[in-house]
């Protein structure tokens, strides 16, 4: 139920307040393009996360980026990717709390673009694994359970 009210309210909310909803499985690496063809001359680029709109990369055209991952504890820490003339935000390796909002803006907020991120946990192929050995051991206890109830059954007869 939650999540079925969840998805009309980001149907609601897509266009409105949030510029792109992206998805991505977890683990795998998510690029949030800014949509530039290039951050102008003495322009800023701030790239925050969450609600709080917690810094976590600044990138300062012809500069070397300052990536903030020591911010949030540490939270992106070495899982943040810039690129150059474009200020594209990369994540790496990707977790289930990077799931939020981000926002990328200039330096006079007339540039600012939302992205909301959604990284799906997914069942791992080692779950999998698990469930299927798990479904067979059911099933073959049920057949031997069967095969012995009815083997004691005749014997009493
Ligand atoms: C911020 O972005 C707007 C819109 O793209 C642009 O017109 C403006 O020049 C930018 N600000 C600076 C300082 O470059």
């Amino acid at each position: 139920m939650k999540n079925i009210s969840m998805f009309f309210m980001s149907l609601v909310f897509m266009e409105g307040v949030f510029g792109e909803t992206v998805s991505v499985k977890e683990g795998k690496p998510i690029t949030l393009h800014t949509g530039l063809t290039e951050i102008q001359k003495d322009d800023m680029m701030d790239w925050t996360f969450g609600a709080e709109q917690n810094l976590i990369a600044r990138v300062i055209k012809e500069n070397i980026p300052t990536i903030f991952d020591t911010e949030l504890n540490g939270k992106f820490k070495g899982r943040i990717q810039l690129s150059g003339p474009t200020g594209d935000l990369t994540i790496l390796n990707t977790r289930s709390s990077d799931s939020g909002d981000y926002e990328v803006s200039n330096s006079t907020n007339i540039f600012k673009k939302t992205f909301r991120v959604r990284v799906d946990s997914g069942l791992s192929p080692g779950a999998i694994a698990g469930i299927v050995v798990g479904v067979i051991v059911l099933v073959a206890a049920a057949v031997f359970g069967i095969y012995f109830g009815y083997r004691k059954k005749g014997q009493m007869l």
